[in-house]
């Protein structure tokens, strides 16, 4: 059995990460200090879980966390996820999303530990699609540069890592009602509310959407990979918000129209990675379709 410390427990991918972690036969000592996690995400009841709840952005905390449990691999997912309030406040950001992660990875080394950290496809240049782990880097937002440069410290001073670029991730437990929530979840809850989706331009924007049930799939299996590298966690299947919307239309065909509003300011118009490199590596995923993922999501009560 290994023991392996996920910062961000309590978030979106982070919950789903541990279960799985968990179910494997693992040991989990989970962290997070609620910034935008839940408790209510936390899985209940096991003995293989730990959870403490803890500022990772402060080292001596770290250092006394790793020295109490002795992980063999650190999942680094906690972070500033908003690309958004990264621009609001650039300080923040700075100090969550590359800061923290210097911390975390240098006391990975102190311990001889495994950093799986989570990075982005906003660190890629946008008008190369799709992107493999070669393309061109040239992230916009503040956010995309904490985690550019994240990676890079990573990659200059751990020799046990695994670093991951999360496209766009969807699923279970992904919180609607913060302003920065993912687009599907957005839908499936004006969906079920009879509020109507809203759509910033065309709607021709595309995207690499990802079920978080397959990112904690791929991250765990990377994870256990002997060499340290940087992956795409992606399905490479472009997926248009024209059609996002077609799928929540013909689940829910009696709702109110779609309205469509001004496009975003310096949005990304197409973003798709590619998953050869990462499928190479830990073998084929049997990847969640989006449309049945949806149905089950927003209309079956399964999650
Ligand atoms: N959701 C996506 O589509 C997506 C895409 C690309 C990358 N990522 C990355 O995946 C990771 C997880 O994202 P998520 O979507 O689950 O977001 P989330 O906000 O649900 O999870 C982040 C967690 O980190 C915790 N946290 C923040 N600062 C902390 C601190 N100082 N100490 C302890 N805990 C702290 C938060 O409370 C939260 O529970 C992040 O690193 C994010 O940048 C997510």
């Amino acid at each position: 059995m290994s023991v392996c410390l996920v910062t961000g427990a309590a978030g979106f991918i982070g919950s789903s990460l541990i279960n799985t972690i968990v179910k494997n036969g693992d040991k989990v000592i989970g962290v997070d200090n609620f910034r935008t996690g839940y408790s209510s995400n936390l899985l209940q009841d096991s003995d293989n879980f730990i959870f403490v709840e803890a500022d990772v952005s402060d080292k001596i905390v770290v250092d006394s966390l790793f020295s109490k449990y002795k992980p063999e691999i650190t999942y680094h997912l906690a972070a500033l996820v908003s690309v958004k309030e990264s621009s609001e406040n650039p300080e923040l950001n700075w100090k969550l999303n590359y800061e923290m992660t210097t911390i975390i990875a240098d006391v990975c080394c102190k311990y001889n530990c495994k950093i799986v950290f989570s990075s982005t496809a906003a660190v890629y240049e946008t008008n190369n699609q799709p992107c493999s782990e070669t393309s061109k880097v040239f992230p916009v937002s503040p956010y995309g540069v904490a985690k550019l440069e994240s990676e890079k410290f990573i990659l200059n001073n751990s020799n046990n890592f695994i670093i991951a670029r999360f496209f766009n991730v969807y699923g279970i437990r992904q919180n609607p009602s913060s302003p920065y929530a993912g687009v599907i979840s957005k839908f499936g809850y004006n969906t079920l509310n009879k509020i109507p989706r809203i759509i910033y331009g065309d709607g021709n924007q595309v995207r690499d959407f990802i079920n978080v049930l397959d990112v904690v799939d791929i991250l765990h299996k990377l994870a256990k990979l002997k060499q340290c590298d940087v992956f795409n966690v992606c399905t490479g299947n472009p997926t248009s918000l024209l059609k996002l919307d077609s799928i929540f239309n013909g689940l829910a065909p009696n709702n109110p129209r779609t309205i469509f509003l001004p496009a975003m300011e310096s949005e990304v118009k197409y973003s798709v990675g590619s998953n050869l490199k990462t499928t190479n590596a830990i073998g084929d995923v049997s990847f969640q379709s989006i449309e049945p993922s949806i149905k089950l999501l927003f209309f079956e009560k399964s999650s």
